[in-house]
């Protein structure tokens, strides 16, 4: 049994998708930081320029998000060790499920929001198309969805986040190293 634990714990993930993984932890906070920050910001060339910035990051945490996605589909992540509780295994599943839909839809609300505002969508300089004319009922419902959606992504970063925090401190297995290099 404890070999098994031991075996099955150290099958780690592949380096592309620690890569993607750890990008997408580095890209996600900034978005947080700078969309938190944006929004308090009065009207002028500051805040047009902060908006583009978490515009661009934002899109391209969608473009990570389906490199990674079809990784995955190429490279299935490795399966967790049955000594973890069935329970605990089908939570981990489906946050990590959840997470795929959420940076999926979050940057798409983000943009259909841009899309039917009176501002430009641009990604890193590179102007692209509105989805639709400026529609200020439109705009406020994607703005809707794109906060709630912001809210919902920080839950379910704390319910993962806590999840490996302790396997790491207190489950005292090797679990977390699967997504670490070293
Ligand atoms: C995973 C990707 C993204 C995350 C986690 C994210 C997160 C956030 C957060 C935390 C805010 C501040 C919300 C608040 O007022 O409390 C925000 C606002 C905003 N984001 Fe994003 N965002 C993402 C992608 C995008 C993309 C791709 C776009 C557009 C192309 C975008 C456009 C906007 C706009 C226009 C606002 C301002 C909404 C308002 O007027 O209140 N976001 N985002
Ligand atoms: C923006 C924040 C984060 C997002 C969106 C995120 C997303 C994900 C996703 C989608 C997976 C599943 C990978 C797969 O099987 O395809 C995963 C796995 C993992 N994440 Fe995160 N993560 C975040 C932050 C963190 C942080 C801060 C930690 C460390 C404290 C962490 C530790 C892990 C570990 C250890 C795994 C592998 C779990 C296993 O062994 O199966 N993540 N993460």
């Amino acid at each position: 049994m404890k070999q098994a634990h031991a075996s099955a714990s150290a099958d780690k993930y592949s380096r592309v998708s620690m890569g993607l993984h750890w990008l997408t932890v580095v890209l996600v906070a900034a978005l947080y930081a700078i969309g938190w920050y944006m929004v308090e910001l009065p009207k002028g060339p500051a805040r047009g320029e902060a908006f583009a910035l978490h515009k661009s990051i934002g899109l391209t945490v969608l473009l990570v998000t389906v490199c990674r996605l079809g990784w995955r589909a190429c490279v299935p992540p490795p399966p967790l060790p049955t000594t973890i509780a069935r329970w605990q295994r089908l939570l981990a599943t489906s946050v990590h499920h959840l997470f795929y839909v959420l940076l999926v839809l979050q940057p798409l609300m983000g943009y259909l929001s841009s899309s039917f505002s009176p501002y430009p969508t641009s990604y890193f300089g590179m102007p692209l198309p509105d989805w639709g004319e400026h529609n200020p009922t439109v705009n406020e419902f994607f703005t809707e969805l794109h906060v709630a959606g912001s809210v919902g992504l920080l839950l379910v970063i704390a319910l993962h986040v806590l999840g490996a925090l302790s396997h790491a401190f207190t489950a005292g297995d090797r679990l977390v190293r699967r997504m670490l290099p070293w």
